[in-house]
């Protein structure tokens, strides 16, 4: 392996059971790869003789494709399947580029090079194989009820992340290819096929690129894809909104708003009820509300930009409750504007409270919950002088500086 510290691409093929493809494809790649230093590492959980077959393709093979077999024995070594996989495939690779790719030729091994020279041309950290644009084909997906679980499934996660995803039209392909320092110090936990989904949450990237291709039928081998691997995707996006606090966002806020605003209308409701005005109704509940929301938003919504120190925390509140202040006033307004024309009060406040939201949430997002260790970077760098942000450690400007160089 000493020799491929100028590797440009390392290449990760998941394998089980897959005799009668690996051989076509090693030497697909080799040709594919031609003029690009790279390595290949196949990560092996097959039953059958595919690492005897690989062995002996290697030892014919000439080129300067260096090709690397990791055996894993049955047994807890195997847990997590494809993806463990792919995820040991990553951690064992040397190149600045890593592209995952199966190994039964449903994925075009001549693609590789196009995804390399488009990351390259672009300086993408992500360059996805697609087969959702125009180009692109799920034609050898087997059968109707294949081709509609996959539609099914991808518009589910494009759904749940859609700040994530909005770009990416074939988020859960396994055919894909990354800058791999974007996920450097990122654990990976994914359940089942999706490691792409995993990555593209998870991961520290800035840029994606697509490409579109055809998937074609299985070349041999039989599909170890099931009913069960659907219902682990629906599971791995379950633990990705739950564990990966940038995940879904939108939702996590609506999720709080909708709490809120129960609350605002109760409490508006009740206080309309035993008599209260109208005007002292509406600001205990925006206020009951506002409470909510701040609360919930540090544990659920930003909780990776919460501050954790007290002064912070009451910064932060401080700067919430300005932000729910104009919001409120957005509420207001409408509200008093929509009582000329409906004159259902509960229906008035629920419209109202709706703008408000969308104008919580762009505050909160841009003014109360952001970074403060990177706002202090920023004016120092104006400064040139050294920072002490609460939140963060002390860097100096040129920390600083090589931090996002690195980044
Ligand atoms: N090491 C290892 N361990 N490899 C595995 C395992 C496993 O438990 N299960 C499957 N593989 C390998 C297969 O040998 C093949 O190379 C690749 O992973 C894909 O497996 P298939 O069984 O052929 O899956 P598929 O064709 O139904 O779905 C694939 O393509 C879809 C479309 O791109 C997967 O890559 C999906 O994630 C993807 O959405
Ligand atoms: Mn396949």
């Amino acid at each position: 392996m000493n020799s491929l510290t100028n590797c440009a691409i390392s290449v990760i093929t998941p394998t089980r059971n897959e005799r009668e493809t690996i051989a076509q494809l090693l030497n697909k790649l080799q040709r594919a790869l031609t003029g690009i230093p790279a390595e290949v590492i196949i990560v092996d959980d097959s039953d059958d003789d595919t690492p005897a077959v690989i062995k002996q393709v290697t030892k014919k093979m000439r080129g300067s494709l260096s090709i690397r077999c990791i055996h894993r024995k049955p047994g807890p070594e195997r847990d997590g399947g494809l993806s463990s996989a792919v995820c040991l495939g990553l951690a064992e690779a040397k190149a600045e580029y890593a592209a995952i790719i199966d190994a039964d030729l449903q994925h075009p091994p001549q693609m590789l090079r196009n995804l390399y020279e488009e990351a390259r041309e672009h300086n993408a950290d992500i360059v996805m194989a697609t087969r959702y644009k125009s180009g692109g084909s799920y034609e050898g997906l087997d059968g109707a009820g294949r081709k509609f679980i996959s539609l099914g499934m991808k518009w589910t996660a494009k759904i749940l992340f859609p700040e994530t995803l909005k770009s990416v039209s074939d988020p859960l392909g396994g055919f894909f290819l990354i800058r791999r320092s974007i996920i450097d110090g990122v654990e990976l936990r994914p359940i089942g096929y999706k490691i792409s989904l995993e990555i593209l949450v998870r991961g520290k990237w800035n840029s994606i690129r697509e490409v579109p291709y055809q998937f074609h039928a299985r070349a041999g081998g039989q599909s170890k894809s099931d009913l069960k691997q659907g219902i682990m995707a629906l599971q791995h996006m379950w633990r990705l909104l739950c564990e990966a606090p940038q995940a879904a966002r939108i939702w996590k806020f609506l999720f709080v708003g909708f709490c809120g605003t129960i609350i605002n209308l109760a409490t508006f409701t009740y206080l309309l009820h035993i008599g209260a005005a109208e005007w002292f109704a509406l600001v205990i509940g925006a206020e009951l509300g506002t409470l909510n929301n701040f609360t919930l938003h540090n544990l659920i919504t930003w909780r990776d930009k919460r501050s954790t120190s007290l002064s912070g925390l009451a910064q932060n509140a401080l700067k919430f409750h300005l932000s729910s202040s104009m919001s409120i006033i957005a509420n207001f307004l409408l509200y008093a504007l929509l009582r000329h024309f409906i004159a259902i009060p509960i229906i008035d406040n629920a419209v109202a409270i709706m703008l408000a939201m969308i104008v919580n949430y762009t505050l909160a997002d841009t003014f109360v919950f952001v970074d403060r260790g990177a706002i202090s970077k920023m004016f120092a760098a104006f400064r040139g002088k050294k920072v002490l942000s609460e939140d963060a450690p002390a860097t100096s400007l040129v920390e600083a500086q090589t931090a996002g160089a690195q980044k």
